[in-house]
């Protein structure tokens, strides 16, 4: 399935109608296309076509019990791949889409299984970028999705992210620059008796209240082991993971900030590539440390969640074997960094009061 990517360098806010053309007519002969959305950037295929589907899993490497997004861009596609809509899911669309909202709702028959992974529900959402929403509606398809990055890699924000992954696995890149929220979509799952939010991202819980207040908040937070007991599909405690171990500190800002630097610095003592993902008002303290990617200033959660993917590749990029980054405000989108942080982590924490206890880095045993 080896071939040439092609790359066209698209404006985010006024694509030009011919590119767009172009992007279309792959979808619709069943081909694939990485898009630009306000999340994080997709790998697109025509929804209805199975063929098409089971292309984006192969070109992941994702396994295909792992349920897809199914993206559009009007308000009457919703029916078209979901039945038995309820009210309240016309409220949520009405108030967030487009945006980063994704809904889980009964699968209609003409959506192939491969997309939900054999279930018979979907997950809907309309993406608010200009790119993605006149993509989809060119093609005149709902458009199945999936972060546009190899399984196990932290999400694509940015078309050379694409490239990196999934160069000579994708027909098209349509590069608009990077995504502007950076991390994905919040998964709530409307099938249940009480809604649940499957996945914490771009449109906060707190916002989801206003509409759902008895919403329930699945805890992703089980056990690291892979592919056991997954609390739900395609939720992998090891999901971003970087190629560099991580480790997460948590606690209070000034508790945390002591405990990065002692870590780092005792890792970078055993001979280790050190790389810290850093607040902007921290990053003095690390000035011996490596590499040092700043995130952004610690109250911008927004800025953090833009960077946050972008700056863990730039640090395995470099080559780090270690990195360590520290808890921020678990409100908001800082919900979904902590989630996104902990993942990479592989769900282990090392709380900053707590005493110093040994990490297996690769072949070394470090007290930290
Ligand atoms: O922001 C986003 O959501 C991005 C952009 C491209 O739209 N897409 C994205 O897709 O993050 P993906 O495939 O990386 O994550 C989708 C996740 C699945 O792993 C699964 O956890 C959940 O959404 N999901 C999808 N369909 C589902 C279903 N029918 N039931 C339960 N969960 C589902
Ligand atoms: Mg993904």
């Amino acid at each position: 399935m080896l071939h040439t990517t092609r790359v066209l360098q698209v404006d985010a806010a006024e694509p030009a109608a011919g590119d767009i053309e172009v992007a279309a007519v792959i979808l619709r002969a069943g081909g694939l296309v990485a898009f630009p959305t306000e999340t994080v950037y997709g790998l697109g295929a025509n929804a209805l076509d199975s063929r098409a589907v089971a292309r984006i899993f192969e070109a992941k490497g994702r396994p295909f019990t792992d349920p897809l997004i199914v993206h559009i861009a009007a308000d009457r596609q919703l029916e078209e791949v979901a039945e038995a809509v309820p009210p309240l899911a016309h409220r949520l669309a009405a108030r967030f889409w487009p945006g980063p909202l994704t809904l889980v709702l009964k699968r209609r028959a003409r959506v192939p299984a491969t997309v939900s992974g054999g279930r018979d529900t979907v997950a809907v959402r309309m993406p608010n970028h200009p790119v993605a929403l006149r993509l989809i509606a060119a093609a005149g398809l709902p458009v199945a999705a999936p972060s546009a990055n190899l399984f196990m890699r932290p999400s694509p924000t940015q078309a050379s992210h694409v490239l990196d992954d999934l160069s000579g696995r994708v027909d098209l890149i349509l590069d608009a620059g990077p995504c502007p929220i950076g991390v994905e979509s919040t998964v709530l799952d409307l099938t249940t008796p009480i809604p649940v939010v499957l996945r914490p991202g771009g449109a906060p819980v707190e916002d989801l209240r206003a509409l759902v207040p008895d919403l329930e908040i699945l805890n992703r937070q089980v056990s690291a082991d892979d592919s056991e007991a997954q609390p739900a599909p395609g939720m992998f405690v090891k999901h971003y993971s970087p190629r560099a171990r991580l480790l997460l500190i948590a606690g209070a800002p000034d508790v945390v900030l002591h405990r990065m630097v002692a870590v780092a610095t005792a890792l970078q003592n055993r001979g280790l590539q050190v790389g810290v993902l850093a607040a902007a008002e921290d990053a003095q303290n690390f000035k011996a440390i490596d590499q040092v990617a700043i995130l952004g200033r610690r109250d911008d959660l927004a800025g953090i969640s833009h960077q946050l993917f972008a700056q863990i590749r730039t640090l395995d990029k470099s080559g780090v074997d270690v990195m360590v980054a520290g808890q921020f405000a678990r409100t908001g989108l800082g919900l979904a960094i902590w989630d996104r942080l902990l993942r990479a982590a592989e769900g282990m924490i090392i709380h900053a009061s707590a005493p110093p206890a040994p990490v297996q880095i690769g072949a070394l045993k470090i007290t930290v």
